[in-house]
């Protein structure tokens, strides 16, 4: 008997097609949200699972199972929507998606320094708005913004993201500097310098972006402590999760110009954000796009379609997580 894969949300047409060949599979074609109440019970009937971020797999999830299912192969880099503990405990694999979303991040990071530093939110719907015709032309103010060559671009978590991160500011002309639980090889640091003390590269840098995963260490990982000390003209940037932000803080330095801007693509409790965002000339915001290309949702699409068939043909996982 053929196993049986349970695909919670709709994926790439190809790798569900190279699914069906040799598994005996259900997928999501409207793509409607599963209850989280009715997901672990819908486990208990599959060898497997294919997941996305949108799942909640978390404990009350596993505390239902009745031992059939094995894997869950996500479609993501990021799994806290997945309690990793206790799928370790009940002995179900998680794979993951990475690498092949890095350069889509990327792009998706260098877009919000852009949009920022620019204005672009504002010169936008300046247009869009038609009161443009309106503006006095001022030389000095009209949409003036700041300039990205030569500035110095902090990162937090330089891990494979925050890697292709640098190198596309670099060719921007940007000076990258970054903090690390640990220092990087001179070879995966690329020239990038290194800052032990997170407090201490905040001080030095124009723009911050945060790359970390979503866990307990990094959760407000800016904070109403430490935004302070952040150039009046700082930039805040995040592609990673929105818990790794106080909103708070964050609202608080944008609603009172003691930072310049932020453009963000994540968010607390997304897709409800905290609406005060919403309200701040100086905010870009995006919603969760980062991994959104053709390109790169067919690549984690057949990643963990290939996990899966590792799994069920003894193969070694590609990106086992546990
Ligand atoms: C990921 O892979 O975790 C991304 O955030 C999804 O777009």
């Amino acid at each position: 008997m053929k196993p049986k894969i349970f695909v919670t949300r709709k994926i790439s047409d190809s790798a569900e097609d190279k699914l069906k060949k040799d598994f005996d599979i259900t997928l999501n074609l409207n793509d409607e949200p599963v209850p989280s109440s009715e997901l672990s019970k819908i486990a208990n009937d599959y060898d497997g699972f294919i997941s996305t971020g949108f799942d909640n797999i978390g404990e009350d999830f596993f505390s239902n199972i009745n031992g059939r299912l094995k894997i869950i192969a996500q479609v993501g880099v990021g799994y806290d929507n997945i309690s990793i503990d206790t799928a370790k405990k009940k002995k179900i694999k998680v794979t993951n998606t990475p690498d092949v979303l890095n350069e889509s991040v990327a792009e998706i990071t260098i877009l919000l320094i852009l949009a920022t530093s620019r204005r672009i939110g504002e010169a936008f719907s300046i247009v869009k708005s038609g009161k443009w015709k309106y503006q006095k032309p001022d030389l000095t103010k009209f949409m003036v913004g700041n300039a990205v060559i030569g500035k110095k671009l902090g990162i937090i978590g330089m891990g494979r993201i925050g890697r292709e991160v640098a190198k596309c500011a670099k060719a921007l002309g940007m000076q990258i500097i970054y903090h690390n639980r640990k220092k990087l090889s001179n070879e995966l640091e690329n020239g990038a310098k290194y800052y032990s003390n997170l407090d201490t590269m905040m001080q030095n840098c124009d723009f911050l972006s945060i790359h970390t995963p979503a866990t307990n260490e990094t959760k407000n990982i800016l904070n109403k402590l430490n935004i302070g000390l952040l150039p009046k003209h700082g930039v805040v940037i995040n592609t990673s999760r929105g818990s790794v932000i106080e909103d708070d803080a964050l609202i608080d330095a944008l609603e009172n110009k003691k930072i310049f801007a932020a453009g963000l693509d994540v968010f607390n409790n997304e897709p409800d954000l905290d609406m005060r965002y919403l309200a701040l000339d100086n905010c870009f915001v995006l919603p969760h796009i980062g991994s959104s290309t053709h390109e790169t949702r067919l690549a984690m699409s057949m990643m963990a379609v290939d996990n899966i068939y590792c799994f069920f043909n003894g193969k070694p996982l590609i990106s086992e997580v546990v």
